[in-house]
């Protein structure tokens, strides 16, 4: 699919169920590869990114079977057991695969190399190289910064190190290390971030100790192997809420999506903005919280975030700014240049691919404003994600509400998080009311 031709109006209504938690996926796969025993993870992300972090798995011997059902079957090699990979581990698009690969690298006895595609070999990887170095891992990298990531591990000392720019992943990666260090791994966060993987390490059998804003490992024990369920991404969801909210008429439920309090602020922020949206059938499965999300058609309000909220909805952030035309007041964005290090520079991408539909936009550094409603309608345009999945999305439910057909170039990148997002769009649309899995049929 290199271009994608939406057109306007019309409403989102049925029951759905979405694919597995990306972030989650990851953490389940990269544990269940270094526990004991085969691991079974139902409800896998269907993400191009996590079929990434299988791929590089597969590459250290790990065996990986993927069923029909998108239940994958992963035999664990131990804490020990990885071997010497014969080429270079392609984390393609994927940051989350990268950055926490490296921390478990870190901690193998030989060398290895971690690459990926333009977009991530131009991102940030001091933020991981530092602090991994610090426990004694030789990495190699270019300019200090950026992939290829050449990794000679072996065994580590342990730190306590204070995160300098908030980072789920970065904290991940230190704690994977941890389990290979000497001694008790600290990691300090001044700003809290998703916690998937202190609560996934615990469900393997490893020793995590979490104080407000200090999490601490303890190096060994043996992880035992799980059988496990995904919840449904709340990140790919809210595109689905995000439709629902601006068209008129519309009432979505979403069954079995991931509600872990770390990524759900989103939730509350809609609702501060005047969303009508209700959550049930909460229960916690793998220390993880699941639950049903309905939401209707609503006015919204408008608003702001910034400081430590930016942390818990960066994934969230360009569909909340892409929502700021079809608000009263417009959203407002600050305290967010981490957006510029995603797998684009997400606040001059969005700014570009809004302004292209007639949004009044301001952007800051940090961030970016886009005004309400009565800067005028949105207008159909040829828009350029700039291969970054998120804005793709973005910009495809902004185009629902716009006047005339917008055309999204290389609109197939969607497929990095969330490969049926058109589909389960269109169906949506097209009222066909339940819609249980339709990826599976
Ligand atoms: C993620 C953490 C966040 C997020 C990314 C997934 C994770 O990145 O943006 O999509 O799974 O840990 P940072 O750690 O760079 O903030």
């Amino acid at each position: 699919m290199a271009k994608k031709a939406i057109s306007p109006g019309g409403s989102v209504s049925g029951i759905v169920e979405l694919p597995g938690d990306k972030s989650i996926s990851h953490r389940y796969a990269i544990l269940a590869a270094v526990a004991e025993g085969r691991s079974g993870i139902a409800n896998y992300s269907t993400a191009v990114d996590c079929r990434s972090t299988l791929r590089c798995l597969e590459r250290l011997g790990v065996e990986v079977k993927i069923g029909r059902e998108r239940d994958v079957q992963i035999t664990g090699m131990g804490l020990a057991g990885l071997q010497v990979p014969k080429r270079a581990l392609d984390a393609e698009n994927s940051g989350s695969t990268m950055r926490m690969l490296a921390g478990v690298l870190a901690g193998q006895p030989f060398p290895s190399t971690l690459t990926g595609d333009s977009s991530l070999r131009r991102r940030p990887m001091r933020r991981v190289i530092e602090p991994l170095r610090q426990m004694g891992a030789e990495i190699n990298s270019r300019d200090g910064d950026v992939a290829p990531l050449e990794i000679r591990g072996g065994k580590l000392r342990a730190i306590d190190y204070a995160l300098p720019v908030p980072s789920a992943q970065v904290k991940s990666a230190i704690l994977l290390a941890g389990m290979f260090a000497d001694g008790v791994t600290s990691v300090r966060e001044a700003v809290r971030t998703r916690d998937h993987t202190e609560l996934a390490l615990r469900e393997f059998g490893a020793r995590v100790e979490v104080t407000k804003g200090a999490l601490r490992i303890h190096p060994g024990p043996k992880l035992e192997a799980r059988q496990l369920v995904v919840p449904g991404d709340l990140s790919a969801a809210v595109f689905l809420i995000a439709a629902a909210l601006m068209l008129t008429k519309s009432a979505l439920v979403i069954h079995n999506v991931g509600l872990n309090p770390t990524r759900a602020r989103v939730l509350d922020f809609l609702i501060s903005m005047g969303a009508e949206i209700r959550v049930a059938a909460v229960e916690s499965r793998h220390s993880e919280l699941v639950g049903d999300i309905s939401v209707r058609h609503a006015a919204l309000a408008g608003g702001q975030i910034s400081g430590a909220q930016v942390a818990e909805m960066i994934d969230e952030l360009p569909m909340l700014l892409a929502l700021g035309p079809f608000t009263e007041k417009g959203i407002e964005i600050h305290d967010a240049k981490e957006l510029r290090v995603k797998e684009s520079d997400r606040i001059a991408t969005l700014a570009e691919g809004l302004r292209r539909m007639g949004a009044r936009v301001e952007e800051f550094p940090d961030g970016m404003r886009v005004a309400g409603r009565s800067a005028g309608k949105l207008r159909g345009a040829k828009v350029d994600p700039e291969g970054d999945h998120r804005i793709a999305m973005a910009l495809s439910i902004a185009a629902l509400g716009a006047d005339g057909d917008t055309v999204i170039h290389d609109a197939a990148c969607v497929a990095v998080s969330f490969p049926d997002f058109f589909e389960v769009v269109d169906r949506l649309r097209g009222k066909k009311g339940w819609l249980k899995r339709p990826w599976q049929e």
